[in-house]
């Protein structure tokens, strides 16, 4: 049988790239996610904190609005269809902006989150030293912050990861399309999507298993 599933009719490509479009969707989402989360996030909080950068922040607050309060299938079709119709672009990368837009949103709302967890007398410790404001935030406030929104982070990733697997509709092969053109080749489904679920699975816990080393890593440091 695994043969019939895994090296017949061409399978083993779909599969290899398959897990490539997976992986490098995920992972130039995962680029642009964070410095975009990252921005919003700071951009939001020195708002709030200073009323200062009124225009980037309604302009944050809009683009959060909509990312979030619309599905990413939608996203994800408006940015081919779209957005992209008229430039001949690679659909990895296409997947990879559209998604990394996406996430950037979830992020900037996590990394905002974690930013207001830290005390305010952290700030007004960091500006009485002398540090400006840009300084106490990255060298005061970013680093307990970040250690602290990690295993958020870390489930954002997940979510990711797994999000990815709508980016068929676009007609690229990631691990879930590769399933259903085996399932549609052997007329049987059970071992194509058993496969992809355990090959999702495995990401997940390859990723969950060094994510934690580098969150244990953090923690200890911190004395
Ligand atoms: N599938 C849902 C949607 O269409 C959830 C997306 C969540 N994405 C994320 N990166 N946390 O909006």
């Amino acid at each position: 049988w695994f043969q019939r599933y895994f090296v017949d009719n061409g399978a083993t490509s779909w599969w290899l790239e398959g897990l490539k479009t997976t992986v490098l969707v995920t992972l130039l989402a995962l680029c642009i996610g964070v410095v975009l989360g990252f921005l919003i996030a700071i951009i939001r909080t020195t708002h709030e904190q200073t009323g200062k950068l009124k225009l980037l922040n309604l302009l944050a607050k809009i683009y959060l609005t909509v990312i979030r309060g619309t599905p990413s299938m939608i996203q994800i079709l408006i940015f081919y269809s779209v957005v992209f119709a008229s430039v001949n672009l690679n659909n990895i990368i296409i997947g990879g902006i559209a998604f990394g837009i996406n996430s950037g949103a979830y992020v900037a709302e996590i990394v905002r989150s974690g930013i207001m967890s830290i005390d305010k007398g952290q700030t007004e410790a960091g500006r009485s030293l002398g540090l400006s404001a840009v300084q106490t935030l990255w060298l005061i406030i970013m680093p307990q912050a970040f250690k602290n929104v990690l295993p958020a982070l870390i489930n954002e990733l997940i979510v990711l990861l797994k999000e990815t697997a709508i980016i068929g509709y676009i007609g690229t092969t990631d691990i879930t399309k590769a399933a259903t053109l085996v399932q549609s080749r052997t007329y049987s489904a059970f071992v194509p999507l058993i496969s992809a679920a355990v090959f999702y699975l495995v990401l997940v816990m390859l990723l969950t298993h060094f994510m934690g080393k580098l969150e244990r890593r953090l923690r200890k440091s911190e004395h």
